[in-house]
């Protein structure tokens, strides 16, 4: 289904640049073509058209049953779609296509913290040794040093998804997908672990497909944001987040253009979720 997308076709227009010059976000990853995505009668996503850019870090947003998670589940090859195509980019076969950080708990309860980090380096035989540095770097960087050796059950939520979190950066995937990574965690960790993205990402510049429910997260991580309209999900518009990196979030909320964008985007979403709220009534009545 999802067809590595051939370097010569990637980079047409790119042809007579030599590679040092390229802009960051010349090269593309990821192409959408009309893609939908029908369960029975009911149209989960549909039309959808989007390319995204090597080391883009693109945010989805949109009402509740409008089809993102259904997006990044055909994204990583986990579901199928109706019709359309997506090419992937996938420049260094050593590395895995994708990572998915699940909405919701995700990890396995029989492995310790450090066994479910380390689980996509050790099925790819990963040398022992590489696993111990890697896998140290994200727990320290996630703040899971000190409890590798317990087992989930034993974590609050917001650990267990900072373990998610640890796994998928530990895996070195080409593209990072991830579904509301941050939704279940208290107000100061989701601020620590936005931060924490944020760096990972400005250090090694991984594609990064990211839903949220939240305009202020969208914007404050984002490079592009997509809002969806109510079902059937479709492209309503594609918006771009000019703010200089690296972000600060406090000094970002002082500045008029924050708060613009956000205005924008809010009020754009505001009628999709009033949209999406009158269906379910509908249903429901
Ligand atoms: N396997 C499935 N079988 C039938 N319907 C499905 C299936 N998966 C998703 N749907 C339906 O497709 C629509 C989109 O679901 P999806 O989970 O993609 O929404 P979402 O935008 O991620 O919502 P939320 O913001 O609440 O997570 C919903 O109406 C859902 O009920
Ligand atoms: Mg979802």
């Amino acid at each position: 289904m999802n067809r590595p997308l051939a370097k010569s076709e990637a980079n047409k227009s790119e042809a007579n640049k030599p590679e040092a010059s390229e802009p960051q976000h010349a090269r593309l990853a990821i192409r959408i073509r009309d893609l939908n995505r029908r369960f029975g009668e009911l149209i989960a996503v549909d039309g959808v058209s989007v390319e995204i850019a090597h080391g883009e870090f693109f945010v989805i947003v949109g009402p509740s049953g409008c089809g993102k998670t259904t997006l990044l589940r055909i994204l990583a090859g986990l579901d199928s779609m109706t019709s359309g195509t997506i090419e992937i980019e996938t420049p260094n076969s050593q590395r895995p296509v994708n990572s998915m950080i699940f909405q919701g708990d995700s990890i396995f309860p029989w492995m310790t913290v450090w066994d479910n980090a380390a689980y996509g380096l050790k099925m790819r035989r990963v040398p022992a040794a590489t696993i111990k540095d890697v896998v140290g770097h994200y727990l320290a960087r996630t703040g899971l040093t000190r409890f590798a050796q317990y087992y989930p059950h034993q974590l609050s939520g917001g650990m267990r998804q900072r373990v998610s979190i640890a796994r998928a950066f530990a895996n070195d995937p080409e593209i990072l997908l991830m579904d509301e990574p941050f939704s279940a965690l208290d107000a100061q960790n989701r601020l620590l672990l936005q931060e924490e993205l944020l760096r990972i990402w400005e250090e090694h510049k991984k594609t990064v497909v990211f839903i949220t429910h939240s305009v202020d997260e969208a914007v404050f991580l984002g490079d592009r944001i997509m809002i969806m309209t109510a079902q059937p999900g479709k492209v309503k518009s594609l918006v771009p987040v000019p703010l200089a990196r690296p972000r600060n979030i406090l000094e970002l909320q002082k500045t008029p253009q924050y708060g613009e964008l956000i205005a924008g985007i809010w009020s754009s979403l505001r009628e999709e979720v009033r949209r999406a709220r009158a269906q379910e009534e509908g249903m429901t009545s």
